[in-house]
């Protein structure tokens, strides 16, 4: 699309994201609640229905990661993450503030023992300790959730997951670090004044406006005085087709392995 072109989509997003719920926990609950299919063929942006993107970063967590303590999945959504991280922890846990998200998730596991779900808002207050009394240290999983939150819920954020690693779990995150602007970042994921794919027009009539998370977004949420940077890097996330049938689309990201400072 040319440089122009690009504005001409301005009405359609306009109009759609006039749509959001000013609460952001009440708009994920209606996202979810709008979604029919997920997988390669879905609704979901972020779901490209594989395994790739997993694979990639996989030498990675499993470098970092404690591998003989539970993992948990901080804002799981549909658990496609938290069913692949069961194959190699003891326990995954997916959590997620959309009861809807919780459900879908449950549903679509149905043959690992080792994985539940909680609802449960990680950025509350005590939302660590609750999940820490009843797990004891763990590891914690965070994909594509610390982008589309506040500054303020951010820290929150990272401030609840101290108790939950304890003294032996670890953190590894994987968010979408995209530095356009978001006419960039909609144009590149497919969205031409003729057509907005129904993934993407889901998101954006149903979610907070999403931000970009990378090395000084991680510093100023993970404080240097409570976490250590085991590794950090460039990754690409795998978003579900939308230009060409079978082809994902790939976002810039960025990933971090984080441990609690002794
Ligand atoms: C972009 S989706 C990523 C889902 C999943 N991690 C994945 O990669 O497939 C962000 C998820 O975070 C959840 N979420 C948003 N805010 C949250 C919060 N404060 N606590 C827990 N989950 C949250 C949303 O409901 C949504 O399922």
């Amino acid at each position: 699309m040319s440089p122009l072109k690009k504005y001409l989509l301005l009405p359609s997003i306009i109009r759609l994201s006039s749509r959001v719920p000013r609460n952001r926990n009440t708009a994920w609950e209606g996202y979810w609640g709008r979604i029919q299919r997920t997988g390669a063929d879905g609704d979901v942006l972020w779901d490209a229905g594989t395994d790739h993107e997993f694979a990639s970063f996989l030498p990675a967590l499993q470098r970092t990661l404690n591998p003989v303590l539970p993992v948990v999945d901080v804002g799981c959504g549909h658990g496609s993450f938290t069913r692949l991280l069961a194959s190699h922890f003891p326990q995954a846990i997916g959590v997620d503030v959309a009861p809807g998200a919780v459900a879908r998730a449950r549903e679509q596991t149905t043959d690992l023992p080792n994985v539940d779900f909680r609802a449960l808002d990680c950025t509350a207050a005590g939302a660590g300790d609750l999940l820490s009394a009843e797990l004891g240290d763990c590891n914690v999983f965070v994909r594509g959730v610390l982008h589309i939150l506040d500054p303020a819920a951010r820290s929150a954020l990272a401030a609840n997951l101290l108790p939950l690693v304890g003294q032996q779990g670890r953190v590894f995150l994987v968010e979408t670090n995209f530095r356009g602007n978001a006419l960039d970042y909609i144009a590149r994921l497919g969205a031409s004044p003729r057509r907005i794919p129904r993934p993407l027009k889901l998101a954006i009539a149903g979610l907070p406006k999403p931000g970009h998370f990378g090395p000084a977004e991680r510093l100023a949420a993970f404080d240097d005085c409570d976490w250590t940077v085991l590794e950090d890097g460039s990754v690409t996330i795998d978003a579900v087709a939308m230009r060409t049938k079978g082809q994902p689309e790939q976002i810039p990201g960025y990933y971090a392995a984080l441990a609690p400072r002794a």
